[in-house]
């Protein structure tokens, strides 16, 4: 996984990406180049042209991120851009993928998925906002968004978040949402200061209250 991985807080089931078809085999994965959210924010898969904004971004958030995201203290541009291209190489994997946050124009965080479990049906997700662009609702939406995306255009079963036990401001996100505390994961997670324990939640898609999104034009 690239040093660049927006989050780290979640790994899918070690050796389960493959699935129950060969990706050679199966159907390119289904991923907007857009997805639109409200006011003048959307989500827009990254593109290696994005890399020097999102390094900018990462830079001018380099202590607010490293608080919980273990890849921040010492990210690079080249660390950069090798995430982007990471990111691009996974939806040829069928594994998901990683898009930026974009407001008014400007990137202001990433939200992605880890991996695909398509032998389970289950994908985890990640996330971070730049510290000046919280507190508007505006990764609760775009998570719900890839939420959406995972169960109804996937057509998965399962979306695991995971957080710090500490980390209140993701875990108040993820309750937002409607997902069940499963329990916390011991020492899942490493930071500079130490191991962490993780807060477990899930979303099924029978509980998601989110319908399919309509294609453009259709009924
Ligand atoms: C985790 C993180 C994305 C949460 O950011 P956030 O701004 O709290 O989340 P949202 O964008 O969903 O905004 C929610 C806030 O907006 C407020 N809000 C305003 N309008 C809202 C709306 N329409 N819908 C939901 N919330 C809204 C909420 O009350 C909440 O504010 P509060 O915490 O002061 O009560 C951010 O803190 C972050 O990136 N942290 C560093 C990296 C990190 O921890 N990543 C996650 C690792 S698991």
């Amino acid at each position: 996984m690239s040093p660049a991985e927006p989050t780290s807080t979640s790994t899918p089931r070690a050796g389960a990406t493959a699935g129950d078809v060969p990706a050679s085999e199966a159907a390119p994965l289904s991923v907007p180049e857009r997805i639109a959210l409200s006011g003048e924010r959307s989500l827009r898969v990254l593109e290696e042209s994005d890399a020097d904004e999102l390094y900018a971004l990462i830079e001018a958030n380099r202590a607010h991120l490293a608080r919980w995201l273990p890849w921040a203290p010492a990210q690079t541009r080249e660390g950069t851009l090798e995430f982007v291209r990471a990111g691009r190489e996974q939806i040829d994997r069928r594994e998901g993928f990683h898009a930026g946050v974009v407001d008014a124009g400007r990137i202001v965080g990433v939200v992605g998925f880890h991996g695909i479990d398509w032998q389970h049906r289950s994908t985890s997700i990640g996330y971070w906002l730049a510290r000046g662009a919280q507190g508007r609702g505006t990764m609760s939406e775009a998570v719900g968004a890839m939420v959406t995306h995972a169960l109804r255009t996937w057509g998965l079963n399962r979306v695991e978040i995971r957080a710090s036990v500490e980390n209140r401001r993701s875990r108040a996100l993820i309750e937002r949402l409607g997902f069940r505390y499963e329990g916390d994961a011991r020492q899942a997670f490493r930071l500079a200061d130490g191991f962490h324990d993780d807060a477990v939640y899930s979303m099924l898609a029978a509980e998601w209250p989110a319908p399919a999104p309509q294609p453009p034009g259709g009924a």
